[in-house]
Parts: structure tokens; sequence; C-alpha cells
């Protein structure tokens, strides 16, 4: 099983109908899919998972932006998840972003950026809880 990392593939991929493209680039990386569900983030749990965030200006677009419209959140798992997945993923602004990331390859913002995923293991801890008590 490796490491645990959580996902979500936020509203801006949902609408533009990336689900399967960002899915598909995990799987094809060899990460295994332990939890997948469709959720809508209300704001209570936004200001939850954004804690380190909440009081930075950018803010109130982000929850505006994380609260639009239903997401995919998930929990992958493999060796080294949580740093794979950050280099699958691409530097937060896909202006800048790596061409071959799924940032560098579909974003044109530092906000709607398509994928959150956990930055280190006690981050992945607590959002995992957050978003899937029932695995804790
Ligand atoms: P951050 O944790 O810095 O980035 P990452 O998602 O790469 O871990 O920021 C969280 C999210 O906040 C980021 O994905 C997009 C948004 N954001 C902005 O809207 N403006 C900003 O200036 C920054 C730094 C982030
Ligand atoms: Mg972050």
């Amino acid at each position: 099983m490796g490491e645990r990392t959580l996902v979500l593939i936020k509203p801006d991929a949902v609408r533009r109908g990336l689900v399967g493209e960002v899915i598909g680039r995990f799987e094809r990386k060899g990460l295994a899919i332990d939890e997948m569900r469709l959720r809508t983030m209300d704001p209570a749990l936004a200001d939850e998972h954004y804690a380190e965030h909440v009081d930075k200006p950018f803010y109130p677009p982000l929850k505006e932006f994380m609260t639009s419209g239903p997401l995919v959140a998930m929990v992958l798992s493999g060796d080294q998840a949580i740093e794979v997945v950050r280099a699958l993923t691409g530097a937060t602004d896909g202006r800048k972003a790596a061409p071959g990331t799924i940032r560098g390859d579909f974003s044109l913002s530092n906000r709607e950026n398509l994928v959150h995923a956990s930055d280190s293991p006690e981050s992945a801890k607590r959002e995992i809880e957050l978003w899937f008590p029932e695995l804790a």
C-alpha cells in the first residue's frame, strides 16, 4: 500500500470535463485509488481544509471557487505517494507549472489549478481524517 495522500480534483476540472484525464494520470503512474467520492465543499469544510490559508488575502476568492460546484475527493496510495502526487500536480501557478504536469498542461491560473494534493505526511493525515473519517 505504501503511503496515502489526499487529492481533490477541483470544481474547475469537473466543469471542464477533465476528471478522467486527471485520474488517468494518477492511475498510469501506478498509484492506487483507495477511496473516491463526488462532493461539494461547504464553507465550513473549506475553512477547515484550508486552515493554514484562511487569513490570507487570496482566501475569500479561493473559498468562493472551491465551494462553487462538485469536486472529486480521493485517497491515493503508493510508494512515496505524497511527493509523487505533488510532482505530477506541478507548481501552484498554472502559468509557471512545468509542461507535463497536470497544472502545467491544463491551467492558466494561480487559483483554478485543477488539483489539491497533500504536501506532507502531517497534512495527509489531517486531510484524510477530514474528508474520509471512516478511514481513520
Ligand atoms: P498553496 O497551498 O500555496 O498551493 P498548493 O495548492 O500548490 O499547495 O495554496 C492553496 C491554493 O490556494 C492553491 O492551490 C490556489 C490558491 N492560491 C491562490 O488563489 N492565490 C495564491 O496566491 C496562492 C499562493 C494560492
Ligand atoms: Mg498547499
